[in-house]
This record gives C-alpha cells, sequence and structure tokens, in this order.
C-alpha cells in the first residue's frame, strides 16, 4: 500500500517503518491467518515476533520497553496488522491502547520498571478487565469488589469477555468498594495472573476474531499489594474511560485493516473473475461498489488518523476517538458485506478471505464501545454549551 496517497502529512521514517510492517503483516501474519481462524489457535510465534519489533508498546517511551512511536503511526501498523490477521491485531490493540497506555500514563516509576517494560516489550501479555456479566455499556455499576486489607487489597468478583484473558500475564482490573457509590468508587489494579484466587473460567466460542481469547476471570479473595494500585483509589473510572478513548483508535484501525484486505480481495476478484464473456469489473454494478469501499474506507481513515494526530498534540480527542471508531466499524461491516458479493457465491465460502473478514468486521462495531455508545460520547459533546 502507498501510505503517502492516503495522509500528507506521513514523513519518510513513517513510510520506511510502514513498508517494513506492511511486508511483515502480509510475509508472515497473512499466511497462517486461515489456519488461527479455523483452528482456534493462539497466534504465539507472531505475536512473539511483532513483540521483538516493537509493535507491543509502540506508544511507550524506549526507557520503559517501548518504540517510542506516535499514535498515528500505531493506527497505521494496527490497520496493516489487522488487514492481514484481525485476531492477531486485536491482541496487539488491547496490549498497547488497553494495557501498556494506562501504565504509561498513571503508573508510577515502580509500576513502569516491574510491568510496563516486560508488557511493552512483548516478553510479557496483558488484559483489560472491566466488563462484567451485567456491566457492558454501564460500567460505572460494576459489582466486582475491592476491600482494604494490611498490605494490600482483597478482590472479589468476576469479569466477562475479556480479550487475552486466557494468556495474560497482567490484567489490568477495575473494582468498585461499594458499588452504590457508582463510578466514585472504582479504583484500577494491576494484578498478576499468577496470584492466588486468579483463575480463567469460560473462554467463548465466537462468531470471528476466533484465534483470540475471550475469557471470564474469577478473583476469589486475590490480595493485591499496595504497590498494585494503578493512580489513586477513586481514580478507577476516569482512568478506564481516558484509556477506552485512546482504544478507540486502535480497534478503529483494527476495522480498517479488515475493510482494506476485503476491498483489495474485491478488486483482484473483479478483475480475475469473467462473466457475460469479460471480467465483472467491466460492469457498473461492481465499478460503483468498489468506488463505495474505497470511498468509506478512506473516509473513515482520514476520521482515524485525525483523532490520532489529536492524541499526538495533546489535544482533546474523545469525540474525534468515537467518531472514528463508529464510522470505521460501520465501514467495516458494510465493506465486508459488499465484498461477499462482489464475491457471489465464492464469497459464502471459507476458501476466499472476505468471508472471514464478514465475520471479523461484526465485532468492532460492539467492543470498546458498541456504536451506540460511541454516538451517545458525540451527541454529549455536541450538546454540551461551550
Ligand atoms: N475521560 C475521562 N473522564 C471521563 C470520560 C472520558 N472519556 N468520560 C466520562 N468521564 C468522567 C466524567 O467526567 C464523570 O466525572 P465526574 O464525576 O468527575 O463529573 C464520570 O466520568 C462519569 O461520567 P458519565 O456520567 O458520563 O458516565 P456514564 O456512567 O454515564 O458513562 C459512557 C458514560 C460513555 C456511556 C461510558 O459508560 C462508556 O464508555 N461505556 C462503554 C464502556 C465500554 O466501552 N466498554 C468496553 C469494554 S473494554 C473492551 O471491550 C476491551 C476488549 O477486550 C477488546
Amino acid at each position: 500500500m502507498d501510505y503517502s496517497k492516503s495522509w500528507p502529512n506521513l514523513n519518510e521514517s513513517q513510510i520506511m517503518l510502514m513498508d517494513q510492517i506492511h511486508q511483515f503483516a502480509q510475509e508472515v501474519v497473512a499466511p497462517v491467518a486461515s489456519h488461527h481462524d479455523q483452528t482456534g489457535e493462539f497466534p504465539t510465534a507472531n505475536i512473539k515476533q511483532m513483540g521483538e519489533m516493537g509493535l507491543m508498546g509502540m506508544m511507550v517511551d524506549e526507557k520503559w520497553g517501548g518504540a517510542g512511536l506516535d499514535t498515528v503511526t500505531y493506527a497505521m501498523a494496527m490497520e496493516a496488522i489487522s488487514a492481514a490477521c484481525a485476531s492477531t491485531g486485536v491482541i496487539m490493540s488491547v496490549n498497547n491502547s488497553l494495557v501498556c497506555a494506562p501504565i504509561n500514563a498513571y503508573g508510577n516509576d515502580l509500576q513502569k520498571e516491574k510491568y510496563l517494560r516486560p508488557l511493552a516489550s512483548g516478553q510479557k501479555l496483558g488484559c483489560f478487565a472491566l466488563s462484567e456479566p451485567g456491566h457492558g455499556s454501564d460500567p460505572a455499576g460494576l459489582k466486582c469488589r475491592f476491600e482494604k486489607v494490611p498490605g494490600g487489597y482483597k478482590i472479589n468478583g468476576s469479569k466477562n469477555w475479556i480479550t487475552n484473558g486466557r494468556e495474560a500475564d497482567y490484567c489490568i482490573l477495575f473494582a468498585s468498594v461499594n458499588p452504590d457509590l457508582r463510578h466514585k468508587g472504582i479504583s484500577a489494579f494491576i494484578v498478576d495472573t499468577k496470584l492466588k484466587g486468579f483463575s480463567v473460567n469460560k473462554l467463548e466460542d465466537k462468531l470471528g476474531i476466533t484465534a483470540s481469547s475471550t475469557a471470564s476471570l474469577f478473583f476469589d479473595d486475590v490480595i493485591v499489594p499496595d504497590e498494585c494500585i494503578l493512580g489513586k483509589e477513586g481514580d478507577g473510572f476516569k482512568i478506564a474511560m481516558n484509556t477506552l478513548d485512546g482504544g478507540r483508535i486502535g480497534i478503529a484501525s483494527q476495522a480498517l485493516g479488515i475493510a482494506m484486505c476485503a476491498t483489495e480481495a474485491s478488486k483482484k476478484f473483479a478483475m480475475e473473475r469473467e462473466q457475460f464473456g469479460a471480467p465483472i469489473a467491466k460492469l457498473q454494478a461492481i465499478q460503483f461498489y468498489i468506488a463505495e469501499m474505497t470511498t468509506r474506507l478512506q473516509a473513515s481513515r482520514l476520521l482515524t488518523w485525525f483523532a490520532a494526530q489529536r492524541k499526538d498534540q495533546g489535544l482533546p480527542y474523545v469525540r474525534e476517538a468515537a467518531m472514528a471508531k463508529l464510522a470505521a466499524a460501520e465501514a467495516s461491516m458494510w465493506i465486508a458485506t459488499k465484498a461477499i458479493q462482489v464475491h457471489g457465491g465464492y464469497g459464502y465460502t471459507k476458501e476466499y478471505v472476505v468471508e472471514r473478514n464478514f465475520r471479523d468486521a461484526k465485532i468492532t462495531e460492539i467492543y470498546e464501545g458498541t456504536s451506540e455508545i460511541q454516538k451517545i460520547v458525540i451527541a454529549a459533546s455536541e450538546l454540551t454549551k461551550k
């Protein structure tokens, strides 16, 4: 892909790095994506190599084991990896956006040394445990409890739909001192998943992103040492919301990657497949699909990179990240649906990548805030007196 055509402000080093990442994604990740999709096998080898390449802690300072890159580069890398394998994309996104980012932003030096360094350098993997069986879109009322005990905090409760839950070495956990306090009662903790009382129970059997784990986590009298509280007591909800703002740029980029894969596959198919004595690319119906797919893809890419650029510039980006996630997720689902239409009967079979794209795209409209939640965030920003 020619990245310089998509965004006017890319510098030489971003373009060179993206060429390398794109090449890795296409030569190493893409060839095994179908195998991982069909077997549900976690892409361990690729994640390890991505750690060595600096892709698991892209925006973390080199001082703490990261790659020290900007959010625009992260968004481009997420798109390239997700175009090859969306399961690998979400594993990368959670570790970067939802685990490294909050420790980077709210952790003290001790936490950065002990937890961020191995996470950012890809030696360890993390998960983000906010959602619960009764609290998905409304995390302020979460029920997982903590109580202060000498030397630490005792945690009891359960978490649901946790990406990387089965493999995670560390978990960013949100728990409440008293659910009646709603968001004001929530604190964030870094939990070592080897601690006594922690267990992973149910693994979800999913429609798409099948090679990433989605797990239920249980905390049964888990004692977390004092040093593991992230930020101050009561800061948890704001840490979660702020983290999800960044996460939404990552998932928007994952959605773009899925959409890019479906669009490229459709272009190739349209030029090769012949009906009525000529390639179907000659048919205006197909041309219109391709034109609209590429336009929706580029429009949502610009929104995503705009949100990323604002984050890099230290400007507010809550509304822009929500717009990016909303637009990219819906574009991805639309594009994947039309990609199957372009492929006809072939697109409905597992032989063609668009079948996987269609299943993978759907989740981008759901996790890290559904499309409806993004609309709530955008409307709240538009309808507030400035
Ligand atoms: N940044 C910082 N603070 C924020 C914030 C933000 N983006 N959004 C809200 N807050 C603050 C508010 O200022 C307010 O603070 P004060 O009490 O000091 O005024 C406080 O948080 C409460 O705000 P609201 O009353 O607006 O909160 P709410 O309960 O109405 O919720 C919501 C707002 C936007 C709907 C929020 O609940 C939300 O984003 N829900 C979706 C949750 C979500 O995305 N879950 C995804 C799970 S993670 C996942 O999917 C990961 C995975 O594995 C891939």
